[in-house]
């Protein structure tokens, strides 16, 4: 009893919840949190807390006030406001507080603050960027990450609504799950003292964990052998890559959802990625509708300065209703690689990277191609050269092909990346001898295959491209909120 009067009275109202329930506190008075966003003719406050990209409109009777606390309102102050809430007069919100008392929190130093992205114009996303500490403020970063913590919550709701378990997998690992040596690594050496062996080698031996180790470029080895004793698991956290690569689609640290299922071939693996996609897209049309809206109009603004060939076909929120209508299209990297070479395009030479024979990877131009141009809908490209992809694949009969699938995305790219997964233990052995992975660092990873081994599948996507196509924005750096790219570790 003590907890619920307790709780009563601490409990604060969002500026969401006051805008959507206003028939409850309607003439009554009510007191808000929040930041000013401008202050106009002496009189209007805009106020947004953050829990909603609809701003709350309060009104001022200046003669009311002190000339100080006036002085003090302004783009920034964050206020505390009692007032009476009644039915506003203005077109564009239902309700509108009238100002009893008018608390300042936190003064704005305006000098500093006109240095910052919060004086009150438009910025440059680049600009932005280099205060990321203060985008959350702004209505575009405020959407952006509700979206993407509306795009989080529907991960977990998926699986769980399909029985798999959340596990979560090491960040520092002696793993390298990818075989592609793109790792931090990791140690708690002195860096100006290393401890070396009697042939001049780093001794590991001496390090904290005593052996080499890295931060994860991904979890699924640790969460196959999860799959092997529960069935449906699914991991979701921070991995890392110490690729260079400076593009709009690439970070140091990116977060994964990383499913893996046993039971699951290569085709049950492709419906699962295509469904979960389509759950979180719709998740996202149905629950974040104010957050889309304002994305969708700057995603048509975006669209007006560019040249008619790269404007986007769809405005935003129609793109992602697209995508879930229609079966995304399967194709066979065979296939794929006859279209790209025979394409209009190859042939002209307009590729970067042509395409000349079976067994080449794929760069993005080719991917974009694919799904932009060809298809014009979400690719699914499975069974690539087993040289190009990773030593846990399973090996098809063809003895050249992996299980491996990809899906494409328009504007993206590979969205996601997986495969069903080797499970024989010889050829399994046999392929990490010819791709050159330590079978002795994986003794735990081959167990899998040696007690009740079974066939099973997963993938990998990476969230921030999905973050990335379903608000609309361009470069991978403007959807998390600190970036780690080359060189930028500055937050
Ligand atoms: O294709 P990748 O490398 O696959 C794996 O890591 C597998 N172990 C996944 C699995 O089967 N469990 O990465 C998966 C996805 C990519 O499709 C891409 O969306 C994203 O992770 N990704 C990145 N995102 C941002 N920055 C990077 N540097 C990324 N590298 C991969
Ligand atoms: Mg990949």
């Amino acid at each position: 009893f003590y907890i619920k009067i307790y709780s009563q009275q601490m409990k604060k109202q969002t500026i969401k919840e006051i805008l959507q329930d206003y028939k409850k506190v309607l003439h009554h008075d009510i007191t808000v949190y929040g930041w000013v966003r401008t202050f106009r003719a002496n009189r209007f406050i805009a106020l947004n807390d953050g829990s909603t990209i609809n701003n709350l409109q309060i009104v001022v009777d200046f003669e009311n006030f002190d000339e100080e606390i006036i002085s003090k309102i302004s783009t920034a102050s964050s206020l505390k406001i009692v007032g009476e809430v009644v039915e506003s007069q203005g077109a564009g919100q239902a309700v509108e507080i009238v100002a009893k008392k008018i608390i300042i929190l936190g003064d704005n130093f305006t000098e500093e603050r006109d240095k910052t992205i919060l004086q009150p114009k438009k910025h440059s996303l680049e600009t932005l960027r280099d205060q990321a500490h203060l985008r959350f403020r702004t209505n575009l970063f405020g959407a952006v990450f509700r979206v993407r913590h509306a795009v989080s919550f529907a991960v977990h709701s998926f699986f769980n609504k399909n029985q798999f378990f959340y596990i979560n997998t090491p960040v520092i690992t002696g793993a390298d799950a990818e075989g592609a040596g793109e790792m931090f690594g990791v140690t708690n050496f002195d860096l100006n003292n290393i401890p070396r062996d009697e042939q001049g080698d780093i001794d590991f031996a001496q390090d904290f964990f005593g052996k080499k180790t890295n931060l994860t470029v991904s979890g699924q080895l640790e969460g196959e052998t999860a799959a092997m004793g529960l069935g449906r698991i699914y991991t979701f956290g921070p991995t890392f890559r110490a690729e260079n690569s400076n593009t709009t689609r690439h970070l140091a640290e990116f977060w994964m959802v990383e499913p893996e299922v046993a039971f699951n071939n290569l085709e049950d693996n492709i419906d699962l990625a295509e469904d979960f996609l389509k759950y979180v897209i719709q998740y996202v049309l149905d629950n974040c509708k104010d957050d889309l809206d304002f994305l969708d109009k700057r995603f048509a603004e975006e669209q007006k300065g560019k040249a008619e060939k790269d404007r986007a076909k769809e405005g935003l929120i129609e793109k992602l209703q697209n995508v879930i209508a229609k079966r995304f299209k399967r194709v066979s990297y065979t296939e794929a690689i006859e279209i790209l070479m025979n394409s209009k395009e190859n042939k002209k030479g307009k590729f970067q990277y042509p395409v000349e024979n079976w067994g080449t990877d794929l760069q993005s131009e080719h991917e974009r191609f694919l799904v932009e141009k060809h298809f014009e809908c979400p690719v699914v490209l499975f069974d690539y050269p087993k040289e190009i992809k990773a030593f846990y694949m399973k090996l098809n009969d063809d003895n050249k092909t992996v299980a491996a699938m990809d899906v494409l995305f328009p504007g993206i790219g590979e969205i996601i990346g997986g495969s069903e997964r080797e499970a024989r233990l010889d050829v399994l052995k046999q392929k990490m001898a010819e791709m050159h992975v330590d079978e002795h660092e994986l003794w735990w990873y081959l167990d899998t295959r040696k007690f009740g081994s079974v066939p099973h599948a997963g993938f990998g996507l990476g969230l921030e491209r999905l973050v990335l196509f379903v608000t609309g924005m361009t470069n991978i750096r403007d959807v998390i909120p600190f970036p780690r790219t080359p060189k930028n570790a500055e937050f």
